[in-house]
């Protein structure tokens, strides 16, 4: 899929938060106040990072990721947690430019290993991840707490 023309990625500041809190709704949201101190709290942490997609103005999706430093490898290792794209904005290859862009952020920065989780039947999600380089297959395991709401 070509990427689309005018999109930008940029890193999110704090003024992008009611942006990434718009697309989280178009996909899920289920507390608006909480999303928006999470993300503040996220923000303000060393190691993280957010960028966003930005067609005319608008946040249109976005990815984050954080990084640590190994202790069984010499190099520092990057999570990607979330990647939104609005609902309407699905399928027009701006996932694949948010990917890519922190794919280019962390082979600059010497990282030597991303991870990204999904759900198994996110079969859209993993089709974009293994079609740029993410094949090695890991497993992670969840457990709710007793009576925690999903
Ligand atoms: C998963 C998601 C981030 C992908 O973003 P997107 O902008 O829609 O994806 P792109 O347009 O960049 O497509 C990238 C790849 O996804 C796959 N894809 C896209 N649309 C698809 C569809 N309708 N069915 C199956 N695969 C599809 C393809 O592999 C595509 O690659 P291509 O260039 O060969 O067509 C987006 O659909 C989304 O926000 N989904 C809801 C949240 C979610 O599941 N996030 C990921 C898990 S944390």
């Amino acid at each position: 899929m070509e990427s689309m023309s005018g999109l930008i990625v940029r890193q999110a500041t704090r003024r992008d938060i009611a942006g990434i809190i718009s697309v989280f709704k178009t996909v899920y949201l289920q507390d608006e106040d909480w999303a928006r101190q999470a993300i503040e709290q996220l923000l303000d942490l060393q190691n993280y990072t957010i960028l966003v997609a930005e067609l005319n103005d608008t946040v249109v999706g976005f990815i984050d990721y954080y990084v640590l430093p190994s202790i069984w490898e010499k190099w520092d290792e990057a999570t990607i947690n979330y990647l939104f794209v609005h609902k309407d904005y699905q399928g027009r290859g701006i996932g694949a430019a948010l990917l890519k862009e922190v794919i280019r952020q962390t082979d600059k920065m010497g990282i030597g290993e991303l991870h990204v989780g999904t759900e198994k039947d996110n079969t859209r999600a993993l089709g974009l991840y293994r079609k740029h380089g993410f094949t090695k297959e890991y497993l992670l395991l969840e457990r709710v707490k007793e009576g925690a709401e999903s």
